[in-house]
């Protein structure tokens, strides 16, 4: 299997997923980072792995319609079977998500539907959640809405800050999304009525 991991700034998801596929706890190829911001440190993980590196400055584009006509063709010549967003800032187009429907994958810093959106880790601080996590969902037309793949919760401690809490889930993440790739990769997810049941 194919992967291409799209990744807008520091990487860590990206780099776990590097070193799954290095120690052999995950069984894909990823031949191709992609982002939209040319200063992404991920730039450097992507460079010390030997995976290559197509950069789409977004901001070199005067609409976002023309930024995305620019990624779809990108990912068309790379023919991926899986598109994974590793803290990929930006909202996936419509087109975009139509062309590789139920191939787009994306991780999320909270326990969707919970917290869509940016600073989820501080929007969970601020409601006094117990619990946190991530999620691991199917990209749709909604932001953070999609389906379901996997979860991973962590504790919430009284005196968490939202930098503490970040790391924590953060660790959980790294896990999470790899496994939730594995389970796509060995056709083990079903997609019926927005539920994701695994086979
Ligand atoms: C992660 O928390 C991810 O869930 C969110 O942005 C962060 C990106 O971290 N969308 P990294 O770039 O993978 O280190």
């Amino acid at each position: 299997m194919r992967i291409v991991v799209l990744v807008s700034g520091r990487g860590s998801n990206f780099q776990a997923i590097v070193d799954n596929v290095a120690a052999k706890n995950l069984s894909v190829t990823c031949t191709q980072m992609i982002t939209d911001n040319p200063n992404a440190y991920a730039i450097h993980r992507a460079h010390n792995a030997g995976i290559p590196v197509t950069v789409i400055d977004y901001h070199a584009f005067p609409s976002r319609k023309e930024y995305e006509v620019d990624l779809l063709l990108a990912l068309d010549e790379l023919q991926p079977d899986l598109i994974v967003l590793a803290g990929y800032m930006r909202i996936i187009g419509k087109e975009i998500v139509l062309a590789y429907k139920e191939r787009i994958i994306n991780i999320h810093p909270s326990l969707l539907p919970s917290f869509p959106g940016l600073h989820a880790q501080a929007q969970a601080l601020a409601h006094g959640v117990k619990v946190a996590g991530c999620t691991v969902h199917f990209v749709d037309e909604e932001m953070d809405a999609g389906p379901i793949i996997l979860q991973r919760c962590v504790r919430v401690c009284d005196d968490d800050t939202v930098e503490v809490l970040e790391e924590r889930i953060l660790a959980e993440e790294h896990i999470a999304l790899s496994h939730a790739i594995q389970l796509f990769c060995d056709g083990k997810l079903k997609i019926c009525d927005r539920r994701v049941f695994i086979l």
